[in-house]
C-alpha cells in the first residue's frame, strides 16, 4: 500500500483512523498485526490437527502398518473405478463420514494428468469457473491422450489392488498408480515413482453440509467452520466448511521452485522440521502488504500455485488450480545436510520434499507435468495457461516512473532532460495524482490542461505514456463512471447481496467493478476506447495498481471473503483472480481501441497464472535498501519459474532515498529484469539519473544504453517465450540441468541460453565478487571480451562502473549498437551479431523482428532467422516458422533497408584476413579487421551489409 501525505488524503485518513490504524503505518515495517498467521485461519488449522492426527495414529499402527500405508482415513470404494475414455473415474470415501467423493483422473497428450475431485452428489455447486478464466480457451480445448493409448490393469499386491493406467503412445515408462486402502497415487515417470499423492496420508476433503440448526449436531465444527473472526472483522460462512487438502511428495527431488509470491529464496525453504524452516507455510492470498518482510513465506500482491521440482534428471510440475486462499507446506526428511551425508554414506536413501496444499474453497483441480526436460515441462504447462504473447516492443524499453510527476510541464521536462544527457527511454508514467480526485479516466486539469498535446510532444520522439488506472471506484453521484456502474448493477455486492460493497481507498469511500459478471468487464474494457477515456490517444497505455483488491478497512487490506459477486459466488470462491480479471478487462480496452487491434501494454500488481497473457507485473512495494535489490533476483527468477515472465522490481526502491551507488548497483540489475522500470515513493527525493552527478549518472547512462543495445536479443527472446513458454530469465538449473551445486543458485543467473549475469549487491567495491562459471565451455566477459574456460571459480575485481556478465561460448547475440532516444526509434537500424565460439568452434542464434505493435506477426510478417556458425562459417536461413504471404511480403519491404553492419567473431584462435560474404548468389570479399578488437582472438567484419532478411553466409579464412 502506498501512503500519502497531501491535504486530501490526510482528511480521508482522519476518516479512516477509527476503524484502521493507518497512520501508525507510516515509516515502519510491515504491520505484523494486520496479515493473518496460520493460527488465526480456521481451514488451516482444522488441516494441521488432521495431519497431526494421522501422523500420531501412524505411529500408534506403528508395525501393523507397511511403509507404504499411511492411517489416511480415505479409501476406494470397491468396484468404483473404470477407464471412460480418457478418464480414470473412482469413488473415495472417508471411512467415518461416508460422503462419497468423485475423482476424476483425465490423461492429456504430453503425459499431463488432471486429477479433479468433488463430492459425488454435491449438496450445491463448487466454485468451478477458475478454469474457465485460467485455462487455454476456458479448459474447452484440452488436448487429450486419445483412449485407445491407455489401458487399464489392476492388481493385487500384499492385498492390496492397484490400478494401474499406462500410457501407450507417450515415453513408455510413464504410468498413474492408484492405490485402494488407504487411497493414493503414484505418478511413475522412468519406472521411479516421481510425484505421490496422499502417501503421507493428508489427504483431508470437507464436504459441503448443511448448517447445524440451534439443537442439531455440531459434529466436531466449533472451530470457525461456520463463523470467524479477525481482530474487528466478521466471515459468516455461509456455506460452512468446503475445504481441502492433499500431500504431494516429489520423491528423488530435494529442491522445489516457484509458488510465487513469496520474497524468499529461489529454492523454497522447508516450513516444518529443518533447523532453517519458517515458521509458517507459503500462503498464495494476494495482499497489499505495507513494507513487507523478506525471507518470508507470507502472501504478497500475486499468487501462481504452480510448484517445480528439478533434479540431475529431470523437472516435473504440480499446478494447482485454485482461486482461493491456499497454504502450501514444505517438508524435508531430515536437515539437508543431514540428507547429504546419510546418501553419501549408504548411497541408498534418495532425497524427497514432501508439500501439503490446503485450498478453502472450490473443485479440487490439480494438474501432474511429467517434463522430463524443462524445455518439455514449460511446453506443458504453456498447453495449459497459454504461453506469454509478444508485447509491445516499446515496453522493453525503459520506464520512468514516480509517484507523481506533478503536471505536464514536469512530464515534459523529464523528457527533454532524459534526451540531453542522452538516455534513451521509452515511457514515462503518472501515478493517481494525475487524476480529478481520483476519479480514474480523469485528468486534474489545472495540472495537465491538455493531455492530448502532451501525448503528441511525447511521441514526437516516440515516447509513450502510461497512466494508473485502479479498481476502485470512488462513490461520487456525479462521477459518471461511478453512476453509470451504479445504475446497471455492476460492482460487487455487500454480504447479504442487497446493496454495492463499500470500503476505502484512494478516493475515500469506492465500490469495485464485479470483473467476473462478464457484462460489467466487457463495460469496463470499453472505458478505455479513446472516444470515451477522454484525452488519451493511442500513445496511452495502462497500469492496474492496488488491485488485489486493496482495500484499507477491510480485513487485511482487501476485500471481506463474504461479500457477494455475479452469479452469488462469495469473495472468497475468486480472490486471487479478482486482479487477473481487471488486468484482463484493461487489456481486451486497450487492444479493441483501434482497428486492425494493437496489442495492449499493461502493467498489473496483483496477478494469477494466466495473468502472463495480460501484460506486466512488477514486484511491488520494495525498499531502497541492498537487502530488497538481492531480493529481487530471487522474486524475478520465480515469477519466471512459474510462466510469469515479464516481470521487475521496482529499480532504486519504492521506499526510502536509494543512495547513488545504490541506484547505480539497481540500474545495472534492473536492465536484466524483463520488465525494467524506475519507481518511487511521493514521500522520496526525486531521483532520476541526473539528479545523482557524476560518475553516476555515466555509469547508468551507460547501463540503460546497454538494454537497448541488447533489445534485438530480449525481443527474440519474448518470441522465443511466445512459442515454447520457456522463462526468459533463467536460474542455473535451468540452463545447466545436471550441476547440482547450482540448484539453489539464486545471487547469479542466465537471461536466455547466452547471457549470465552475476549482480553487484552490495555497497563494497573493494572486496571481489565470486563467479561461478559452469560446464565446460568458453564464457567471455561481454566487456571486455576476455575469455574464461569453465567450470572455473574465481573472484573478480569490480568498481562501481563495471558489472559481470558474461556471454556463453557457441552463442549468438544480436544487437543495435546506435544511440537513440527510444526504441521506437531504432526500429530500422542495423543489426550487430556477436558470434561467442565455443569449445568446438561453434555457434548458434536467432533474430527475430516484426512490427512491434500490431497482430500481422500472425499472419506471417515478420523476420525470423536461425544463425549458425561451423567451420568457419556464419549462415543465416529462415526459421521453419517462416511462412510466405502478402503480410510477410509487406514487412519484407519495409525492412529491405534494414542490414547487419557488423559482425564479430569473439574467440577465433587463428589468424583470419578474409570474409567471403555469399547473398543473392553473389559473392563478395572483405578483408578483416582487428583494429578496434578488444583481445586477440577477436575478429571484426565490417559492414558486410548483408540484408537481415536474406539468406547468406559467410565464410573465413
Ligand atoms: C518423451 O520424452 C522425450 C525426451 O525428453 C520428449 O522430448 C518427448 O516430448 C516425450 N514424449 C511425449 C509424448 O511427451
Ligand atoms: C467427473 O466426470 C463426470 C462424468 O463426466 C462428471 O459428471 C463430473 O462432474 C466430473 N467431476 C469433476 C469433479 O470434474
Ligand atoms: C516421500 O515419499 C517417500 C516414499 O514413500 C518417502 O520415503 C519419503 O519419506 C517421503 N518424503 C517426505 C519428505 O515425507
Ligand atoms: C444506484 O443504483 C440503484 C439501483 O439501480 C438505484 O436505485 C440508485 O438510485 C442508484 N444510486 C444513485 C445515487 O444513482
Amino acid at each position: 500500500m502506498k501512503l500519502k501525505r497531501s491535504k486530501s488524503t490526510l482528511v480521508s485518513l482522519l476518516f479512516l483512523a477509527a476503524s484502521v490504524s493507518l497512520l501508525a503505518q507510516v515509516g515502519l515495517a510491515v504491520k505484523q498485526e494486520d496479515f493473518k498467521t496460520s493460527e488465526q485461519v480456521a481451514f488451516y488449522q482444522r488441516h494441521r490437527a488432521f495431519a497431526d492426527g494421522v501422523a500420531k495414529e501412524g505411529q500408534l499402527l506403528g508395525k501393523s502398518i507397511s511403509a507404504s500405508q499411511t492411517a489416511s482415513p480415505y479409501s476406494v470404494l470397491q468396484d468404483s473405478v473404470y477407464l471412460d475414455g480418457h478418464t480414470l473415474v473412482a469413488s473415495v470415501q472417508h471411512g467415518a463420514d461416508k460422503v462419497p467423493l468423485k475423482l476424476n483422473v483425465s490423461f492429456l497428450e504430453h503425459g499431463i494428468v488432471r486429477i479433479r475431485g468433488q463430492e459425488a452428489n454435491p449438496l450445491k455447486p463448487r466454485f468451478d469457473d477458475t478454469q474457465k478464466h485460467v485455462l487455454r480457451d476456458g479448459g474447452a480445448n484440452l488436448k487429450y491422450a486419445s483412449a485407445d493409448s491407455l489401458s487399464l490393469t489392476s492388481e493385487v499386491i500384499n492385498g492390496q489392488t492397484v490400478h494401474v493406467v499406462a500410457f501407450k503412445d507417450a515415453n513408455s515408462t510413464a504410468s498413474f498408480r492408484m492405490t485402494e486402502r488407504p487411497w493414493s497415487v503414484e505418478y511413475v515417470l522412468n519406472n521411479k515413482p516421481s510425484i505421490l499423492l496422499n502417501s503421507k496420508g493428508l489427504f483431508h476433503f470437507e464436504h459441503l453440509r448443511e448448517r447445524p440448526g440451534a439443537d442439531g449436531e455440531v459434529d466436531g465444527e466449533a472451530d470457525g467452520a461456520w463463523e470467524e473472526t479477525f481482530r474487528t472483522w466478521k466471515d459468516t460462512k455461509p456455506r460452512g466448511p468446503e475445504s481441502f487438502g492433499l500431500d504431494i511428495n516429489f520423491s528423488g527431488f530435494e529442491h522445489v521452485y516457484g509458488i510465487p509470491e513469496h520474497a524468499s529464496p529461489l529454492s523454497l525453504k522447508s516450513t516444518r522440521g529443518d533447523k532453517d524452516a519458517y515458521s509458517q507455510p507459503y500462503r498464495l492470498y494476494n495482499l497489499d502488504v505495507f513494507e513487507h518482510d523478506l525471507d518470508s513465506p507470507m502472501a504478497l500482491y500475486g499468487s501462481i500455485p504452480f510448484m517445480v521440482a528439478h533434479n540431475a534428471e529431470s523437472t516435473v510440475g504440480v499446478f494447482w488450480l485454485n482461486a482461493a486462499e491456499t497454504w502450501i507446506d514444505v517438508t524435508r526428511d531430515k536437515s539437508s545436510t543431514l540428507g547429504n551425508l546419510f546418501r553419501l554414506g549408504t548411497g541408498s536413501k534418495e532425497p524427497s520434499v514432501s508439500t501439503h496444499w490446503i485450498s478453502e474453497s472450490g473443485v479440487m483441480d490439480i494438474f501432474l507435468l511429467p517434463g522430463p526436460s524443462t524445455a518439455d515441462l514449460y511446453r506443458q504447462y504453456a498447453e495449459l495457461v497459454e504461453q506469454t504473447p509478444l508485447p509491445r516492443s516499446f515496453a522493453l524499453g525503459y520506464h520512468q516512473c514516480r509517484w507523481n510527476y506533478l503536471d505536464q510541464a514536469d512530464v515534459l521536462a523529464v523528457n527533454d532532460k532524459l534526451q540531453e544527457h542522452g538516455i534513451p527511454y521509452d515511457v514515462i508514467w503518472l501515478d493517481i495524482e494525475h487524476t480529478d480526485g481520483k476519479r480514474y479516466f480523469t485528468w486534474d486539469s489545472g495540472k495537465f490542461p491538455d493531455p492530448v498535446a502532451m501525448q503528441q510532444k511525447l511521441a514526437y520522439n516516440g515516447h509513450q505514456l502510461v497512466n494508473v488506472v485502479d479498481p476502485h471506484i470512488k462513490r461520487d453521484t456525479e462521477y459518471p463512471i461511478w453512476k453509470e456502474a451504479n445504475d446497471s448493477g455492476y460492482f460487487v455486492k455487500n454480504r447479504e447481496g442487497t446493496d454495492n460493497f463499500q470500503g476505502w481507498c484512494w478516493p475515500g469511500d469506492s465500490s469495485w467493478v464485479d470483473y467476473l459478471n462478464p457484462e460489467a468487464a466487457a463495460w469496463i474494457s470499453k472505458q478505455f476506447h479513446l472516444d470515451k477515456y477522454n484525452g488519451s490517444t493511442p500513445n496511452l497505455f495502462v497500469w492496474n495498481d492496488m488491485n488485489e483488491p486493496s482495500v484499507f478497512n477491510g480485513p487485511e487490506i482487501t476485500m471481506d471473503k463474504d461479500i457477494k459477486h455475479h452469479g452469488g459466488w462469495e469473495h472468497r470462491d475468486l480472490h486471487n483472480i479478482f486482479g487477473m480479471l481487471y488486468h484482463k478487462a484493461t487489456a481486451d480496452g486497450l487492444r479493441t481501441r483501434e482497428s486492425p487491434a494493437k496489442r495492449p501494454f499493461v502493467l498489473s500488481r496483483a496477478y494469477f497464472a494466466g495473468s502472463q497473457r495480460y501484460g506486466a507485473v512488477w514486484t511491488g512495494d520494495n525498499a531502497a535498501n541492498w537487502e530488497h535489490l538481492r531480493a529481487s533476483i530471487p522474486m524475478v527468477l520465480s515469477n519466471n519459474v512459474a510462466g510469469m515472465h515479464f516481470v521487475g522490481a521496482d529499480v532504486g526502491g519504492f521506499f526510502g532515498n536509494p543512495t547513488p551507488e545504490l541506484m547505480t548497483r539497481w540500474y545495472q540489475l534492473g536492465i536484466w529484469y524483463p520488465f525494467f522500470r524506475a519507481h518511487a515513493h511521493i514521500d522520496t527525493k526525486r531521483r532520476e539519473p541526473w539528479v545523482f552527478g557524476e560518475p553516476y549518472l555515466t555509469h547508468i547512462r551507460d547501463a540503460i544504453r546497454e538494454r537497448y543495445r541488447l533489445l534485438p536479443y530480449w525481443y527474440t527472446l519474448f518470441r522465443e517465450a511466445s512459442l515454447t513458454g520457456m522463462p526468459l530469465v533463467r536460474p542455473m538449473w535451468m540452463e545447466f540441468p545436471k550441476e547440482t551445486s547450482m540448484f539453489a543458485e539464486d545471487a547469479s543467473f542466465m537471461v536466455g541460453s547466452a547471457i549470465l549475469v552475476v549482480p553487484a549487491t552490495d555497497a563494497d567495491t573493494s572486496t571481489p565478487i565470486d563467479v561461478r562459471l559452469p560446464a565446460q565451455e568458453n564464457w567471455y566477459d561481454m566487456r571486455t571480451h576476455a575469455a574464461y574456460v569453465g567450470p572455473l571459480k574465481r573472484q573478480f575485481a569490480l568498481d562501481l562502473a563495471t558489472t559481470l556478465v558474461f556471454a556463453r561460448g557457441g552463442s549468438i547475440v544480436p544487437t543495435r549498437e546506435r544511440q537513440r532516444g527510444s526504441s521506437e526509434l531504432m526500429r530500422r537500424d542495423p543489426i550487430t551479431l556477436y558470434v561467442y565460439v565455443s569449445q568446438t568452434g561453434t555457434a548458434t542464434g536467432k533474430l527475430y523482428l516484426d512490427d512491434g505493435e500490431s497482430y500481422n506477426y500472425q499472419s506471417g510478417a515478420f523476420i525470423e532467422r536461425d544463425l549458425s556458425f561451423a567451420n568457419a562459417k556464419l549462415t543465416s536461413r529462415p526459421s521453419p516458422h517462416t511462412v510466405s504471404s502478402p503480410e510477410q511480403v509487406d514487412f519484407l519491404a519495409a525492412m529491405s533497408k534494414v542490414r547487419v553492419e557488423r559482425i564479430v567473431v569473439v574467440g577465433m584462435r587463428n589468424a583470419l584476413t578474409n570474409a567471403a560474404v555469399v547473398e543473392n548468389g553473389q559473392t563478395r570479399n572483405i578483408a578483416l579487421t582487428y583494429a578496434g578488437s578488444k583481445v586477440d582472438s577477436e575478429c571484426v567484419i565490417r559492414d558486410p551489409a548483408v540484408l537481415v532478411g536474406n539468406d547468406w553466409e559467410i565464410l573465413l579464412s
